[in-house]
């Protein structure tokens, strides 16, 4: 694993550098591979990342999206993950509707949708049983309590490792979410946290030893590269990078 750490002034700096890195990577992936696999974080933080996407000229039909993570919810809620990169990015460029692949929500049942997900995976990439398949880009974000994706502290989710796809747990709130082994079978993993309240979450993650249970984000150790992409007031107290 290459690790990569990057503290910018603000989060309009935030967004540019992790555009650029993001912009290089998928361009690699196009040039190496003839397509790039792409899985996308949920919340706030990388909505003006997507915006910004959607102003670039790429191949679109190159680029396969998937979404690292999803609150069990209708795709038109406002708390889709989905909905959000829709509407920030993928309505705004010409990229095929069958390569957009978001984790489904309407069986009623996150266990039912999660192996559907996983179903797809697996068909996509071509990987049997107790294979993963290898995502050229894995972008995430990091709650304030140190999850990602919805890998969320000191839940099952954390322990699942024969599986591509999770069934996470937000305070009894069900959520589907790619996996440890998943994420860290990655080319490139790329975190984008901004914000003062992210700060203590982070000094537990970069500390040179804390419960992994308690801060779901230091399970994730690609065998690609990880970049940590961070605004001054998340990651300023960061030293031992
Ligand atoms: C989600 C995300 C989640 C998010 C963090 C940070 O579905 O909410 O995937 O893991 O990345 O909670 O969220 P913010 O970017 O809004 O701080």
């Amino acid at each position: 694993m290459q690790k990569f750490v990057e503290v910018v002034s603000d989060k309009q700096k935030l967004i540019e550098r992790s555009l650029a890195i993001v912009v290089e990577k998928i361009q690699a992936a196009i040039q190496q591979r003839s397509r790039c696999t792409i899985a996308l974080a949920g919340g706030n933080t990388p909505r003006p990342l997507y915006e910004a996407l959607s102003q670039q000229s790429f191949p679109w039909e190159k680029i396969q999206v998937f979404w690292g993570d999803e609150r069990y919810v209708s795709s038109d809620s406002p708390d889709s993950n989905q909905k959000m990169a829709r509407q920030a990015w993928l309505e705004r460029v010409n990229i095929p509707e069958t390569n957009i692949h978001p984790m489904p929500t309407g069986a009623d049942a996150p266990v039912v949708d999660a192996d559907k997900y996983e179903t797809g995976l697996r068909n996509f990439f071509q990987v049997g049983a107790g294979e993963f398949p290898t995502f050229d880009i894995v972008l995430l974000g990091m709650g304030d309590d140190g999850h990602t994706a919805s890998l969320f502290p000191h839940t099952e989710a954390l322990k699942v490792s024969d599986r591509l796809i999770a069934v996470g747990n937000k305070n009894g709130q069900p959520r589907l979410t790619f996996t440890v082994p998943l994420i860290n079978n990655a080319r490139c993993v790329i975190f984008l946290v901004a914000g003062e309240n992210k700060r203590p979450a982070l000094a537990q993650i970069f500390a040179p030893e804390a419960d992994e249970m308690a801060y779901p984000a230091r399970l994730i150790q690609p065998q690609g590269e990880l970049w940590w992409l961070l605004d001054r007031a998340a990651g300023a107290e960061l030293n031992n990078h």
